[in-house]
């Protein structure tokens, strides 16, 4: 793999934003959102990021707590953004973030957030691949790097108590 390949990269160049109308096949019969859906979506906009970052196939390795902090409903945007936060050699950690949006007053929510991990793949071997490093640039992405670490930790330590 050349070195250019490899150049750190900052998450803005990666980073998503996805709209997503909620529909009625979307929800429970309340009428809010399926916590199954808002997870599909984050998983979705989580791995746009991973791959765009990685530039090669990314698979979902863990997902942290989701906390779902108050309902979306059916005729409501569910926005979401997701950004790398962390690289390791092979996995990233990518951060979602998820509003409800009143499409005509403009009024957003907030109402979800994940930390996803990913693990790029080679497609020729299927092997775990390399990832660029990843560049924090604003104090924000700094902070979040900085903390990253012992999220890592956590999660691999509770994946060598379940193997
Ligand atoms: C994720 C997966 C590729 C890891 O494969 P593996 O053979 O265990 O690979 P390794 O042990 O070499 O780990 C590779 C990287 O993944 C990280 N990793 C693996 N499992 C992890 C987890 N549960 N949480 C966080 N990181 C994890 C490792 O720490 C390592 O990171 P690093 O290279 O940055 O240090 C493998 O477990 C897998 O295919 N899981 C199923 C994925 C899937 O089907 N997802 C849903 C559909 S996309």
């Amino acid at each position: 793999m050349s070195e250019q390949w490899l150049a750190p990269k900052p998450p803005r160049l990666s980073a998503v934003e996805m709209t997503e109308v909620v529909l009625p096949n979307d929800a429970n019969p309340l009428g809010n959102m399926l916590g199954g859906r808002v997870l599909h979506f984050i998983d979705m906009a989580a791995a746009v990021a991973a791959i765009r970052h990685a530039g090669n196939p990314c698979v979902t390795a863990s997902f942290d707590s989701v906390d779902f902090l108050t309902p979306i409903h059916v005729g409501e945007a569910c926005i979401l953004k997701a950004k790398v936060t962390w690289t390791g050699r092979t996995s990233l950690e990518v951060y979602v973030d998820v509003h409800a949006e009143n499409m005509r007053t403009g009024e957003r929510r907030h109402t979800t957030t994940a930390f996803t991990t990913f693990v790029a793949i080679d497609p020729v071997t299927g092997k775990p691949a390399q990832v660029p490093p990843v560049l924090p640039e604003t104090d924000e992405e700094k902070r979040m790097f900085q903390e990253a670490i012992s999220r890592r930790d956590e999660r691999l330590a509770r994946r060598s108590h379940k193997q």
